[in-house]
């Protein structure tokens, strides 16, 4: 498999949303997909599916990113069986939003453990391997509310700003081995993570976007395919706005 695909990618909570979208693209790119989910195996399925209709090829693999040990685990299992990894978009995120004084300890650690010690967690797993390869791709989806923060939001904004700041460090020890380290910072993207808020919220957010919409999955998939290219092996430590304008 390694032999016939140029590039094992590995993208975390790529059975929805913009994970899904870049699974996709990168799978159209010629690279051999491997589709992370935590809980809803069809969806993750469908999207192997579709990648394998369009001519590309790719598997599934079920795993918790804010679990240590497991996600050590199927890491290795995927670079045994597949020959490495060569992308890693780190991608799984949640949100439990609330206001801070209505905030439990439950609320803090979940959305920390899953959205930056999964960052962590899976970029442990995929550095030797990267570095003995040397050349690496590794791309962290962090969001505008890690840069401008958001009231009811402050677990998360935690999370996304500690991943930019992971990102920048991790940029710098990984470059001597042309292993490129980015973030994608996100504004807006319509997908589930925002099902929660109320039309009324949506269009109060349409209302402050410059270029008067929402961003959709395949705005962010674009830039991770540009990112992952030749193109871009430069471009190290680096924090890519895709927000419409919203926060520059
Ligand atoms: N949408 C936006 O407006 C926006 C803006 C800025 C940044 N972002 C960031 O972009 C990323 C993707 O967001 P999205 O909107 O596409 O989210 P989404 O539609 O809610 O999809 C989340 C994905 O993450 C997976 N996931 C959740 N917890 C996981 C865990 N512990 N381990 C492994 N996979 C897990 C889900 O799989 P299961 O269904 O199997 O649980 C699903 O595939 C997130 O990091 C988010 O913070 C999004």
């Amino acid at each position: 498999m390694a032999e016939t695909y140029k590039k094992i990618a590995l993208v975390t909570g790529g059975s929805r949303g913009i994970g899904k979208a870049v699974a996709l693209r990168l799978a159209a790119e010629g690279a051999f997909v491997v589709v992370n989910y935590a809980r809803n195996e069809s969806a993750a399925q469908d999207v192997v599916a579709e990648i394998e209709k369009a001519g590309g090829k790719g598997a599934v693999s079920k795993f918790d990113v804010s679990d240590y040990e497991t996600t050590q685990k199927m890491i290795e299992e995927i670079i045994v069986e597949h020959g490495g990894i060569h992308i890693l978009i780190n991608n799984a995120g949640i949100v439990h939003d609330t206001l801070l004084v209505r905030m439990n300890k439950e609320d803090w650690d979940k959305v920390i453990s899953t959205n930056l010690n999964g960052v962590f967690n899976c970029t442990k797993a995929v550095t030797r391997t990267m570095m003995k390869q040397r050349w690496g791709r590794i791309i962290n989806l962090t969001s505008v509310v890690g840069e401008m923060g958001n009231a009811g939001q402050t677990n998360y904004a935690a999370s996304k700003a500690g991943i930019i700041g992971f990102t920048k460090a991790a940029a710098r020890e990984m470059a001597p081995r042309s292993i490129t380290v980015n973030a994608i910072s996100p504004g807006f993207i319509l997908t589930d993570i925002n099902d929660s808020l109320s039309d009324e919220i949506k269009k109060q957010y349409i209302e402050r976007i410059p270029m008067g919409r929402y961003g959709s999955p395949e705005d962010i998939a674009g830039v991770v395919a540009f990112l992952t290219s030749e193109e871009a092996s430069y471009i190290t430590g680096e924090v890519i706005r895709v927000n419409g304008g919203i926060y520059t």
